[in-house]
């Protein structure tokens, strides 16, 4: 080697190690090439005064900085990158970055900062990168990042955010990406991430929001990915997500009970739904208009494979979607893949069969592996709770009072089971953060009025399965945010009138499975949000015309198997958002002209099977057009139809099992049946010479009169009818239909509910 290379090398060496004295500081490294200075786990207790000033590179990770004062790095403005983790900083002052119009990485992780200051981060006009994580912050003052335009990642993670403000991302024009993982966030205010048109990925997973912030998150156009995994929210209410540009959604590790079918209904590019790891035991089939999912997760949710989930199964094979997640019932598909299962293996059995299968299910639990040992939490005797989803269960423990003393944060109390007969007044103290409560099987004949009082987030209540004949008007004194109530197979033989005045918010109300015989006027007093009303196997023989009338919004009606022998379009008349009305298997044998009039242009669902209806009048169709989209009329004793050719949205009609008269009357069905592209499953039961056989195979209407019509005698059933059919069944149609209507229900439950959040945030 020559001596010039030597000496260069040697020159190289000494550069590179030369710690020049006086121009850093003591306890530091510093790189005179690479300008960078390093004085880490050094407990300094400020900002070394004689950096050189042309450092870029600063890393002061593990010292006791405390404070961080006005223009602290005013002394090295051609910073690029700043690191400040683990120094024991409180407090940034205003102004702290000022003259760093170069930096930009900005680490401030692990330190113990609690406000962001309004100008706390000023100056810093090139920062892309802001972290925060592990820090304490609770609070972030308006325009705190009003002077960061050019940044991509704002990092908030692990801190003590409880409440997110209006306007709090002000001034973020180029951001990407907002974490804002594991606080306790419970509350964000509707224009809190308002001005962010730049955001494509949002994180919000690990906080503490019970409920999908609809129209916060409508503030944000180009989010593409929101994480809201490991949040306690318990349900998705219709068109709860309204996000235009939205492909991912992750909803797992949440307390999900219920998933609207209609939830995710304004969010057209939703493509990954992510629901593991929640509670759902059903889930229907997204409604149409729905985006196209390609994936949807539904691992570790203890879904029951029955007949129930054929719905669901069907649509994931039709739309090609990867479904995740195994059936957690009944024993005979515990643990079957759900992609692999077949919509012919998922049957129902009987009532009884089904809960003999479910009580088995209980007692195998037990003996199955048990999760890590719960942690320490409030918990009466002979019971179980985990601190880690806040569930407390004494379920089939054979108590005869309801037992006392639960954590202050339990969620979901689980008693079925028990052996209480009555629910005396103020019997749930300390449960204000209740959900949901299960009182299944638990022999109660009586609620004592205010029975639940104090139950100030109860949502869901389960009293099925019990030996309830009456309910007191006060029995729910103080659940003002009760949404579902299940009463099924109880012993009511009147409805209990009055009972629901106290539950201004009720969606749903469960009956079936009773012994009610008549519906008076009234019944539905002060339940005006109900939208679910469910009576079927009672034993109804009459409605009085105004019953259903205080509840506007109601629009599902099921009513099948009572004793109804007619129906009266008075009783609908009100009720004119019902789009789903069952009358199964109720002894009607005729339907009169206009029936259904009051309610023809919003029903979308007709059940009139298993009637033994034997004639419907020419007219008993009379207004329905285009919006009705199934008709079920199978299993009755009807030889002719009226003119179905105004149906023209239909999706589903079932005319299976009705013994049709196949001669000339039937031509106009005939000619209908061949028009339309649905499966109509009709065969004719007389002549005797022709039973059995498909109305679409017969050739006896060949001679009928009208086969080749003269133009005046039939105009119903020519040409026209094909093109009205064709045209209006087309899906983007079905789709216009169902949002038209979606924007008329405002999304009633979240509305309601977000206000007791409001009260709980902390005050900043
Ligand atoms: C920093 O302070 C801690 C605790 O006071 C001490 O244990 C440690 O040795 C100090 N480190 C230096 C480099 O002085
Ligand atoms: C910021 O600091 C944290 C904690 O030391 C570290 O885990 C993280 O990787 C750093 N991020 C960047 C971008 O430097
Ligand atoms: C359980 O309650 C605690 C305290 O209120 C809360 O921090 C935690 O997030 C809750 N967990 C769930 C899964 O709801």
């Amino acid at each position: 080697m020559s001596i010039p290379t030597w000496l260069f090398i040697i020159s190289l060496a000494l550069r590179i190690h030369s710690v020049q004295p006086g121009k850093c500081p003591k306890s530091c490294m510093c790189d005179t090439i690479k300008l960078t200075v390093a004085c880490v786990n050094k407990n300094l207790t400020e900002v070394p005064p004689t950096i050189d000033e042309i450092t870029v590179k600063l890393d002061l990770r593990g010292n006791d900085l405390q404070e961080l004062p006005t223009e602290a790095f005013s002394g090295t403005p051609y910073l690029t990158q700043l690191s400040l983790q683990n120094s024991n900083i409180r407090r940034v002052k205003e102004g702290a970055f000022r003259k760093l119009g170069r930096l930009v990485i900005l680490n401030l992780s692990n330190n113990n900062i609690e406000i962001l200051y309004q100008e706390s981060f000023d100056g810093l006009s090139s920062l892309k990168q802001l972290l925060i994580d592990r820090n304490r912050v609770e609070e972030i003052q308006p325009g705190a990042f009003s002077q960061l335009g050019f940044l991509n990642l704002l990092s908030i993670t692990h801190n003590q955010l409880v409440y997110m403000p209006n306007l709090a991302f002000q001034g973020l024009q180029n951001i990407k990406w907002l974490r804002l993982s594991h606080n306790s966030l419970n509350y964000l205010e509707i224009e809190a991430f308002a001005g962010l048109f730049t955001l494509t990925r949002l994180s919000l997973d690990n906080n503490a929001l019970q409920f999908f912030p609809t129209e916060t998150m409508t503030r944000l156009p180009e989010v593409t990915r929101l994480d809201l995994g490991y949040n306690p929210m318990t349900y998705l209410g219709e068109e709860s997500v309204s996000m235009p540009k939205l492909t991912q959604l992750f909803l797992d590790h949440n307390s999900l009970q219920d998933f609207s079918n209609a939830a995710i209904l304004l969010s057209p590019r939703l493509s990954h739904l992510d629901l593991s790891h929640n509670q759902l035991r059903v889930l229907q089939p997204m409604a149409p208009g729905s985006p196209k999912l390609t994936r949807l997760n539904l691992a570790s949710n203890p879904i029951y494979c029955s007949c129930y989930l054929r719905p669901l199964r069907e649509w994931a094979i039709r739309e090609r979607i990867r479904l995740t997640g195994t059936c957690g019932g009944p024993t005979h598909l515990s643990g079957e893949n759900l992609g692999a299962v077949l919509p012919a293996e998922l049957r129902c059995q009987s009532q009884e069969a089904m809960m003999k299968a479910e009580l088995e299910e209980l007692r195998r639990l037990p003996t199955l592996p048990t999760t890590p040992p719960p942690d320490k939490v409030k918990c009466p005797v002979n019971c179980d709770c985990e601190a880690q989803n806040n569930h407390s269960s004494c379920e089939n423990k054979g108590h005869t009072k309801i037992p006392r003393g639960f954590a202050p944060n339990t969620r979901l109390l689980d008693l079925r089971g028990n052996h209480f007969h009555y629910i005396p007044a103020n019997s749930f103290p300390g449960t204000a953060e209740v959900v949901s409560l299960h009182l299944q099987r638990c022999k109660i004949h009586d609620v004592e009025d205010g029975a639940f009082t104090g139950m100030k987030s109860l949502v869901y209540l389960y009293l099925s399965e019990n030996d309830l004949t009456s309910l007191s008007p006060d029995a729910f004194k103080g659940l003002p945010h009760l949404t579902y109530l299940h009463l099924e197979k109880n012993r009511f033989t009147q409805f209990p009138k009055g009972a629901f005045k106290l539950l201004p918010g009720l969606l749903a109300l469960h009956m079936e499975n009773n012994a009610i015989t008549k519906l008076e006027a009234g019944i539905l007093t002060g339940a005006e949000k109900l939208r679910g009303l469910y009576l079927t196997s009672n034993a109804i023989t009459t409605i009085a015309p105004k019953a259903f009338d205080p509840a506007p919004d109601l629009d599902t009606l099921h009513l099948g198997n009572n004793k109804l022998n007619e129906v009266q379009s008075e009783t609908f008349s009100k009720a004119q958002s019902l789009t789903e009305l069952h009358l199964s298997r109720n002894p009607i044998r005729w339907i009169g002209a206009g029936v259904f009039q009051p309610v023809a242009t919003t029903l979308k669902h007709l059940y009139l099977d298993h009637m033994g209806l034997e004639k419907m009048s020419r007219e008993s169709l009379a207004g329905f057009g285009s919006g009705l989209r199934s008709l079920l009329l199978e299993g009755n004793q009807l030889e002719e139809l009226p003119d179905l050719s105004p149906l023209s949205g239909l999706e589903v009609i079932n005319l299976a099992e009705n013994p049709l008269l196949c001669d000339c009357p039937l031509l106009p069905l005939r000619k209908w049946i061949e028009q339309v592209n649905l499966k109509v499953r009709a065969t004719c039961g007389h002549p005797p010479e022709l039973r059995g056989q498909r109305v679409k195979d017969v050739h006896v209407f060949k001679s009928c009169p009208g086969e080749n019509p003269p133009p005046a005698q039939n105009p119903k059933i020519t040409k026209p009818t094909k093109r009205t059919v064709s045209a209006q069944i087309s899906p983007s149609k079905v789709t216009k239909i169902v949002q038209a209507k979606g924007q008329t229900r405002t999304n009633a439950k979240p509305h309601t509910l977000q206000k007791t959040t409001t009260k709980k945030r902390k005050s900043v």
